[in-house]
């Protein structure tokens, strides 16, 4: 039986108060049901409505790329400043200590390597995703690409009903084929496109002209950081994204190439979340390095 011993009438009722109803701060997603939103809220701070998503996936098509040969050695002590982490499923199992309790994206397609050209793209089973109790699953688009376009769509098609059966968001990432232009009506029509079947989140590039990319795509937008930069480069890289609605990024070489990747990750989280500008970055980098 309950314990009934002090059972106390309730009396706080805020009678006259009105009931808080609470804006959702990931873009396009109010209308999502709780478990889709606890999700992105792991990923995306409430407070700030942004991310720093630390991606360490490229070894599923370049092998052990300069940064990455040992996850245990480089990634594992950035993970503490990471707001999420963009991985594959073997290298989350084999590399990355369950108890970090960082929000996972999981890289949730494969189909290609750098040897060759993209020759087809196998999604991942649903339950895979759900044993290893992701956050979110990121699944590539090539747009623009005649022979794997469709394939790519279809398999983002899959992952978004496979993700909303179970409340697992999906991230599209907009893969660039060589032959297309890094301009904002190509990231602008793949970001839409990725949206419009469906992903909750678009991860592009950034590129002149970017605001038209995020004002035209209905939910966040989070940039990758491409190819090893300059660290003062990379900062500005992602001022620019930000100052013009990027919700965040979703960096791999630009951090864990960087000559001291943990000053890095943290001058980059500075920008994305305090709005940091790029001199100033550059300055707490130089700072978190030298100690
Ligand atoms: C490729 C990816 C990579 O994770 C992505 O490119 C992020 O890394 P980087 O900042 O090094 O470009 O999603 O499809």
């Amino acid at each position: 039986m309950a314990d009934l011993d002090d059972l106390r009438e309730g009396n706080n009722f805020g009678l006259g108060i009105a009931t808080t109803g609470n804006r959702f701060h990931v873009k396009g997603a109010e209308h999502l049901p709780w478990g889709m939103k606890d999700r992105l809220s792991r990923i995306f701070n409430p407070k700030t409505g942004r991310t720093v998503m630390l991606a360490f996936d490229h070894g599923f098509i370049m092998g052990p790329t300069s940064g990455l040969e040992r996850i245990d050695l480089t990634i594992v002590p950035l993970i503490e400043y990471a707001d999420c982490l963009m991985c594959t499923r073997g290298i989350l199992r084999t590399m990355i200590p369950p108890s970090t309790n960082k929000p996972i994206c999981l890289r949730s397609d494969a189909g290609t390597s750098i040897l060759t050209e993209l020759n087809d793209n196998v999604l991942i089973d649903i339950e895979d995703a759900i044993r290893l109790n992701v956050s979110a699953m990121a699944v590539m688009l090539s747009i623009g690409d005649a022979a794997y376009e469709a394939k790519t769509i279809a398999n983002l098609y899959r992952a978004v009903d496979r993700g909303t059966r179970y409340g697992i968001p999906v991230m599209g990432v907009t893969a660039v084929g060589k032959d297309m232009v890094r301009d904002a009506r190509y990231f602008g029509l793949a970001s839409r496109i990725a949206a419009e079947n469906g992903a909750n989140i678009v991860k592009t590039y950034y590129c002149d002209g970017f605001e038209k990319v995020v004002a035209a795509c209905p939910v966040p937008v989070v940039i990758a950081g491409g190819k090893k930069l300059p660290e003062q480069e990379a900062l500005e890289l992602c001022y620019k994204a930000i100052s013009e609605g990027a919700s965040g990024v979703d960096m791999g070489r630009n951090v864990f190439q960087s000559e001291a990747p943990a000053a890095m990750i943290q001058a980059v989280h500075a920008v994305v979340h305090e709005n940091l500008k790029p001199e100033m970055a550059l300055e707490l980098f130089n700072e978190l390095k030298n100690k």
